[in-house]
């Protein structure tokens, strides 16, 4: 892992413009990663670049060996070609051919349907002579999903029947949400997943944590004494948090038309960003003592009941409209998608977490697809002084705010007021702004890429359990069920460029409130 470089400022001095800490020394033992779906399109856009460039990097042992399984006929060589086309179109701007013959000797490929006893034995036998024999220990084999989740079971059991989840190699296996579509699936899911394997060994990716700044709502909030003392009830008036879209749904109708945005967005990433910022400090940053806190969370969420979901939240879908100075077409226009679809590409709604620290706060929240921009943010508003000392003769005074912007810069902003410089007592809002890059200067990296060294090194911090799983679909279930029960009326209901259905900004007034984004 690169080790960032201390500088000096013009007046000689160090500053923290980069970091000059030594990052963890890490070593990842050998491995062999099985991609199954290794010539599909997530494994082409993603995670091949991803894998070339953690190997450009330094970070990959000197032994390793990847395998992708799918139904494309071709080779060793023909695989080569496949992910060199795909490393160079989706991959890092420079591209060293000298490395990637080296990292292309790495690459192997089995092709087959994922059913067929007959594959399971080649994969066999394809692992067996990759992994070798290593001085007495386990081979690191693992298995990455990079299918639809149909193929999960079907992939999961053919492992274990051919004893190759836990009897042969040190195995771990990587998958992405969907996690089901309800609670119930779900769990079916994870019947199929944990006869195999056992929970240490499953690596539930939410892609949102391995996002750096989503990571450092826990440092910001347990490293420093400044702002846990007001993290509560008492001085937070609201908390708010925008997961925005530019982007429509991206040729992915037929999956957009099952999932909608309360399972695309809110059943994990939105339920994470909610956790992080509500949890109670963990007993130590070991993976569980942070999951267990945020089950926690999500089980004190209160439960949507019809006349819950009828007040508090707010359903959109976008119809044509102009972003960025295009012309866009509606959902009901976009490739896959019934012309009368009644899937929600938006939503806002109000959060109660009924527990000590947050009994009467608010947590609003709202995502969509097509808003005016892309943002990721968290908006903690304090209360009001307890006197207004200044409001006979000067304006109103804004609220003090927190802002947690996740993208797409990655910033932290304290709001406040200040007196206006020769006014008698004219109040002006400001700003005090930290700046990751700014700061640091460092490169972004995907968060993929971290969740899979973390994977590598064994690290499940950033990984979601069962139980979080499951607990966050029941956050979700009755608030679907009551929209799929009851049509929406109204769809499209927000122009496509626009923060979503006007109700959501109603949803907040009634309340004396507004949304605030940066
Ligand atoms: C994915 C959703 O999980 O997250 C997509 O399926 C969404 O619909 C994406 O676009 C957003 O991720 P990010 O990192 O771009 O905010």
């Amino acid at each position: 892992m690169n080790t960032p470089q201390s500088t000096t400022n013009t007046a000689g001095d160090e500053t923290i413009q980069t970091c000059d800490i030594q990052l963890d020394d890490f070593t990842i033992d050998p491995f062999t990663l099985v991609i199954f779906g290794g010539a599909g399109d997530l494994s082409q856009r993603k995670l091949l670049p991803m894998l070339f460039h953690i190997f450009t990097e330094g970070d990959l042992p000197p032994d390793f060996s990847i395998v992708g399984f799918g139904l494309p006929e071709m080779d060793d060589e023909g695989y080569r070609s496949l992910v060199r086309a795909a490393v160079r179109t989706h991959g890092e701007e420079s591209f060293d051919q000298m490395q990637w013959e080296e990292f292309s000797r790495h690459l192997h490929y089995l092709s087959g349907d994922f059913e067929t006893d007959a594959n399971y034995e080649k994969l066999t036998g394809e692992l067996n002579l990759l992994c070798g024999k290593q001085s007495g220990e386990k081979r690191r084999v693992i298995y990455y999903m990079a299918v639809p989740p149909n193929f999960f079971p079907v992939i999961i059991n053919q492992l274990s029947s051919h004893r190759l989840c836990k009897d042969r190699f040190d195995t771990r296996i990587i998958i992405e949400k969907p996690f089901g579509r309800d609670r119930g699936s779900a769990e079916a899911l994870s019947r199929t997943i944990r006869e195999a394997f056992d929970e240490s060994q499953i690596y539930r990716i939410d892609h949102y944590l391995g996002k750096e700044t989503v990571q450092n709502i826990i440092f910001f909030r347990f490293a420093n004494s400044i702002f846990e003392p007001l993290w509560n009830r008492r001085y937070i008036d609201n908390v708010q948090i925008t997961v925005a879209e530019d982007l429509g749904i991206e040729h992915r109708g037929n999956f957009y038309e099952q999932a909608g945005v309360v399972r695309d967005i809110i059943q994990n990433h939105m339920l994470q960003l909610v956790a992080l910022v509500a949890m109670e400090p963990p007993v130590g940053f070991e993976a569980d003592y942070i999951r267990d806190e945020k089950v926690k969370i999500f089980r004190s969420i209160r439960p949507m009941d019809r006349e819950y979901v009828d007040a508090f939240s707010v359903r959109g879908q976008y119809g044509p409209g102009t972003i960025g100075g295009e012309m866009v077409p509606g959902y009901r226009d976009e490739e896959n998608v019934a012309k009368d679809s009644n899937t929600p590409t938006f939503i806002a709604a109000k959060l109660h977490i009924d527990n000590w620290r947050w009994a009467g706060v608010p947590f609003y929240i709202r995502a969509g697809k097509r808003l005016p921009r892309r943002i990721t943010q968290i908006c903690v508003q304090f209360k009001q002084p307890p006197l207004r000392l200044f409001s006979n003769t000067s304006d109103i005074m804004k609220p003090n705010f927190l802002l947690l912007t996740v993208q797409p810069r990655e910033e932290i902003t304290l709001h406040f007021g200040v007196k206006y410089p020769l006014s008698r007592n004219a109040i002006h809002p400001v700003n005090m702004e930290f700046d990751y890059q700014k700061a640091f200067k460092t490169k972004r990296h995907s968060p993929y890429e971290r969740l899979l060294i973390d994977c590598m090194r064994g690290d499940l911090t950033l990984f979601v359990r069962q139980d979080g799983i499951a607990a966050q679909w029941d956050v979700v279930d009755s608030l679907t069920a009551c929209w799929e029960a009851n049509p929406a009326t109204d769809f499209p209901n927000y122009s496509a460029g626009t923060w979503g259905s006007e109700d959501s900004e109603r949803l907040i007034q009634k309340d004396g409130r507004s949304w605030i984004t940066k």
